[in-house]
């Protein structure tokens, strides 16, 4: 949802802003740009529609000196992808320059005002608007960059990240966050900006993460000073990065998702170690440990996500009513903010995001603070927003993701609900001694046979060359294996666009078994399960209206298999864990279909990896 970037320092900035940009890529991509300084005093703004590499090819025969610029790459909110749409954009005098991460909801009565103040637009977009409001304010009030931005920030309604510099001063840039991630890096006398720490990485490890409202003057000479709007003197809490260069690489693969779909085995050991003991006889998710009255005494919990992280919400849903026997409800994060819920002291909501920056997701955490419910966090992303705003939580710890379609975030998040309704079942007293340590055994046993699935990638690849035209899917399963279905139709529709639903198998009868017929291909997640033979018949409807089925099915099993198109045979599971294993197939068959149709895997269009707009 749009990349920020930033340098000031002694180095050439383009180098580092473009690197940065590249990285910041999965946020947003259908625009980008830069604002330098150059030596000579002018302030240039490079912008195009496209990617990262178009404006690389524009600014290719430019200057492009300067040891102080801002950069962006945009997922459009207002205003088509276009090249005037494109950030930074200029003020009036063309003496500031801004990016904008986020959503000026006041804009259109800002832009009035600015116009009878005689100001024009070159774009649709709220960011334009903030850029001449800021210089309209520094103008008529006589005020230097920095307290222009606090006092028209205070006037502001919604979301930003943001960063602004001023020809007049090529010593500072000036950067804010509200609801949008910022992070500051703090070299030898030279800082960074980033909208995350993948941009900061390799020069400095040495991070501030901007608070909500807090605006930061960030000056070669000077140093950084951060205040809130109020200009009050907030003291920054220097952190030191855990990541590493290497995480945010391919390492080989031809894609991102790829490479995060084969790193699934290491990163759930990751996700596990620490948590559960060496000998497989416990588990321990301290964030459950630590709030123990507050989950035993839980009246009900609520799961509040979106995308893929609603559906690891769902699976959450079903292990804590199976294990845990308390009431679980998930709620799409968006709905959730708005509709009013019933919820109060003795609830407990689990906020589920990747990216710890959702806007709803965060929205939906302070409604449920509001409401005087214990906010539990699963997030990927260390120190994000919404690992902030939470009272406790898990990490995932399955290191960045950069492919927007979500795939090793996802078997993370069901890792840590598989932990934590482990934890929680045995602190209640509602799973069998027995049962319990058969299912650690099971749930430490998936790394390997994630390892077996993984060796089916060739057979996958095959099988996606036969589906690669279809014009839709369906993806059917029961219990357990429905919101896996889900995700799988996510998955292929995300990067394919082909048109796919995911349904629980028996409600197929009540609409879309109208759509069965020779052309339908319909995934099938029938391991061995419970409703096993349930969702056998399910086969046989479908294969009465002459769809085309491709099985999901586990080791050894013949009567599906023998009704099924095609077969994908995974080892045998516990039914409440599967999901982390037939995920692998899933996304794998979405992959392949993508890539068969020459489809951007990474990047797909329309889509950004951390939305930050509601
Ligand atoms: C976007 C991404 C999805 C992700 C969803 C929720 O739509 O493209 O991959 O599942 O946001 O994101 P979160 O970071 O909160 O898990």
């Amino acid at each position: 949802m749009c990349g920020i970037v930033g340098y000031i320092g002694q180095r050439q900035a383009y180098p580092i802003l473009i690197k940065g940009l590249h990285r910041l890529e999965y946020r947003g991509y259908d625009s980008a740009g830069i604002a330098l300084i150059n030596p000579a005093g002018e302030l240039g703004v490079f912008k195009t529609k496209g990617k990262v590499a178009d404006l690389e090819a524009l600014v290719a025969n430019r200057d492009v000196s300067g040891t102080v610029g801002i950069g962006h790459t945009r997922w459009a909110t207002h205003g088509e992808p276009n090249d005037a749409n494109a950030h930074p954009h200029y003020s009036q005098t063309k003496n500031l320059a801004l990016i904008h991460n986020g959503i000026i909801e006041n804009y259109a009565v800002i832009k009035n005002e600015l116009k009878g103040h005689g100001y024009n637009f070159r774009s649709e977009t709220d960011t334009e608007v903030l850029v001449q409001f800021i210089e309209y304010v520094k103008s008529s009030g006589n005020l230097d960059l920095f307290h222009a931005v606090q006092v028209a920030l205070s006037q502001v309604v919604g979301a930003y990240a943001i960063a602004v510099i001023d020809k007049n001063n090529p010593d500072c840039i000036v950067a804010a966050r509200k609801s949008s991630p910022l992070v500051i890096g703090i070299g030898e006398g030279e800082y960074f900006l980033g909208s995350d720490a993948s941009p900061i990485i390799e020069y400095t490890d040495q991070v501030v993460y901007l608070e909500d409202e807090q605006v930061a003057l960030i000056s070669r000479s000077h140093g950084l000073d951060v205040r809130n709007l109020s200009d009050v003197e907030q003291t920054p809490e220097v952190k030191t990065l855990q990541l590493s260069l290497s995480q945010l690489e391919k390492g080989g693969y031809p894609h991102f998702m790829l490479k995060e779909i084969n790193e699934q085995p290491d990163t759930l050991v990751n996700c596990i170690s620490g948590r559960i003991d060496p000998a497989g006889t416990d588990v321990i998710l301290s964030g459950v440990i630590n709030n123990k009255e507050k989950f035993l005494n839980a009246k009900r919990i609520i799961m509040v996500a979106c995308g893929t992280s609603w559906h690891a919400g769902m699976i959450g849903k079903y292990l804590i009513e199976d294990l845990c026997r308390i009431p679980v409800d998930v709620e799409y994060a968006s709905e959730f903010r708005y509709r009013n819920p019933v919820l109060g002291k003795g609830d407990i909501v689990i906020a589920i995001s990747q990216s710890g920056e959702t806007a709803d997701t965060l929205a939906a955490i302070q409604e449920a603070r509001k409401a005087g419910a214990f906010v539990y966090g699963i997030c990927n992303a260390v120190g994000s927003s919404i690992a902030r705003a939470t009272h406790s939580g898990s990490y995932i710890h399955v290191g960045p993701e950069i492919g927007v379609a979500s795939t090793k975030a996802f078997t993370g998040q069901v890792m840590v609900l598989s932990m934590l309704a482990l934890t929680l079942g045995k602190l209640k007293g509602t799973i069998k001694k027995g049962e319990y340590r058969d299912l650690i055994k099971d749930l430490i046993s998936i790394p390997t046979k994630m390892k077996q699935v993984l060796l089916l990638d060739p057979l996958i690849d095959e099988m996606s060359k036969i589906f690669t035209y279809a014009h839709n899917f369906l993806y059917l399963g029961r219990g357990y294996n429905y919101p896996a279905a889900m995700e799988g139709a996510l998955k292929l529709k995300e990067i394919s666009y082909i048109h796919a639903e995911g349904y629980p198998a028996a409600e197929m009868k009540h609409g879309p078994i109208a759509l069965v017929d020779a052309e339908m291909p319909v995934v099938v997640l029938a391991t061995a399960d419970r409703i096993y033979e349930k969702t056998v018949s399910n086969i046989q409807e479908i294969k009465a209206r002459k769809g085309k089925v491709i099985a999901v099915v586990t080791e050894g099993d013949t009567v599906a298999s023998s009704l099924a198109d095609y077969v994908i045979a995974v080892p045998p599971t516990n039914e409440r864990f599967t999901a982390l294993v037939t995920a692998i197939p899933l996304q794998l068959l979405a992959y392949h279909i993508a890539v068969n149709k020459g489809k951007d895997v990474d990047q797909p269009r329309n889509l950004a990896k951390s939305v930050t707009v509601e």
